[in-house]
């Protein structure tokens, strides 16, 4: 697995200042520090490509392995052509290989990731390996109650016969759909649509549901201890109330419950507390934090992974974190991606998001000076649209 962000980054307690409430919100009471905003150069493909590059690029794997890449996101950047033909052609994916996208709001990445052991469990990898990325750039209106919970990023993973990380334990999955209006983006919107306090009471009600799917399919299993759990973050404190709502069904009074908080879920909650939501990869960003903080320590034992998706679908499964993952995580220095960030004034910040209506539309600036800029951009590069209207990157 490996991470990708964008470039830039906002502190909530500038935004809180700015938008005239306490900082301690959204801080603690959304449990979120920071969120990452998308420059001019950086789209869901940019971010895509990125965090691909640094997967094969840390983990000694190679992109003629892959044979099947898939992506989910809910910020597609054309109607029709698939982020994954943008990623097949910059990665250099084989010929030979079976590419799409796939769409159910933050549930997008992880009906990618099912589709992936589904293919493996079929025997149509014949020894090739999978590359799933979830993408996606959060935007709500500017001052709506949903602005401190935006961000952007990607997460990409390789799916094996053999995994390195979490083995994740096919066939058993609890489910749970149902037709609600909790969150949506028109056709013709940049920024996604919110039923805010409805969104939370809909992913509890997923949860509840998928949970119990879960231990009624798993039998057995779901009596053997789940020693930590990922949840979907929107933003941290909704992965909190998740956790409540499970240990509710468990049957736990509230001082185990909050005792369980602390050793099961916060370590998970880490790095999305520094990047905001980045829906589809967001329960997967989740994991890195987890396995980030304490790989060693988890070797061999099964952990929780529940993924939600406004609209909505749900579903909970379980994984058990590898003898290998520890030495892994540390070779491939999973959290260098927030090392490097700029931080964004606020005038910076709006800046940007004045400017997103048009950075569809924004022609490939072919003068010189900018063709010397993109020379010096060691990262993927969105340039703008030709004169037929496709997407132009570049990749140094
Ligand atoms: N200090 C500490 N805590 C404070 C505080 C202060 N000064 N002021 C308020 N709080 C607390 C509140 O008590 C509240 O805590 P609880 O939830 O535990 O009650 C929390 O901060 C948030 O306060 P409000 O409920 O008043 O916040 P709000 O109404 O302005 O916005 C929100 C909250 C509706 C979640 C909004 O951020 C939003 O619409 N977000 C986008 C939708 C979303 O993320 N939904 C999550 C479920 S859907 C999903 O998961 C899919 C997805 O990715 C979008």
């Amino acid at each position: 697995m490996s991470f990708a962000v964008p470039q830039a980054y906002v502190e909530l307690s500038d935004l809180a200042t700015a938008r005239g409430v306490p900082p301690s919100k959204y801080i603690d009471g959304l449990g979120t520090h920071q969120m990452a905003v998308a420059g001019p150069a950086e789209d869901p493909v940019t971010l895509a490509a990125s965090a691909a590059q640094r997967l094969f690029a840390t983990s000694g794997r190679s992109p003629s392995e892959i044979g099947l890449c898939i992506v989910g996101t809910e910020t597609a950047v054309d109607h029709s052509k698939p982020i994954a033909s943008y990623l097949h052609g910059l990665l250099g994916l084989p010929r030979a290989c079976r590419v799409f996208e796939t769409k159910h709001a933050c549930f997008g990445g992880t009906a990618g990731l099912f589709n992936a052991i589904d293919w493996l469990a079929a025997g149509s990898a014949r020894g090739r390996s999978a590359l799933i990325v979830c993408t996606d750039i959060a935007r709500y209106p500017i001052g709506s109650p949903g602005e401190p919970t935006q961000g952007g990023g990607a997460v990409a993973m390789l799916l094996s016969e053999r995994p390195r990380l979490v083995e994740l334990s096919p066939g058993k999955s609890g489910c749970y759909a149902q037709d609600v209006h909790d969150f949506w983006r028109p056709l013709h919107r940049k920024d996604a649509l919110v039923d805010g306090h409805f969104s939370v009471q809909c992913y509890l009600d997923a949860l509840s549901g998928a949970y119990e799917d879960w231990r009624r399919i798993a039998g057995d299993e779901a009596k053997r201890p789940l020693v930590r759990t990922c949840y979907h973050v929107p933003y941290g404190k909704m992965a909190r109330k998740a956790h409540q709502r499970r240990c509710q069904l468990d049957g736990l009074d509230e001082a185990t419950t909050e005792a369980r908080f602390h050793t099961d879920v916060a370590p998970s909650l880490r790095l999305p507390a520094q990047v905001g939501n980045i829906y589809t990869g967001s329960l997967y960003l989740s994991l890195i934090s987890l396995l980030h903080a304490e790989a060693a320590a988890l070797a061999n034992q099964h952990i929780g992974l529940f993924s939600y998706g406004s609209g909505c679908a749900a579903e909970f499964f379980t994984g058990r974190v590898t003898e290998e993952a520890a030495a892994l995580i540390s070779a491939m220095d999973v959290a260098a991606p927030l090392r490097t960030r700029t931080r964004l004034s606020i005038p910076e910040y709006e800046a940007l998001r004045r400017g997103d209506a048009d950075q569809d539309r924004r022609p490939v600036d072919k003068s010189p000076e900018a063709s010397q800029l993109l020379r010096e951009q060691a990262s993927p590069h969105y340039c703008g649209i030709d004169p037929q209207e496709r997407r132009v990157y570049a990749w140094q």
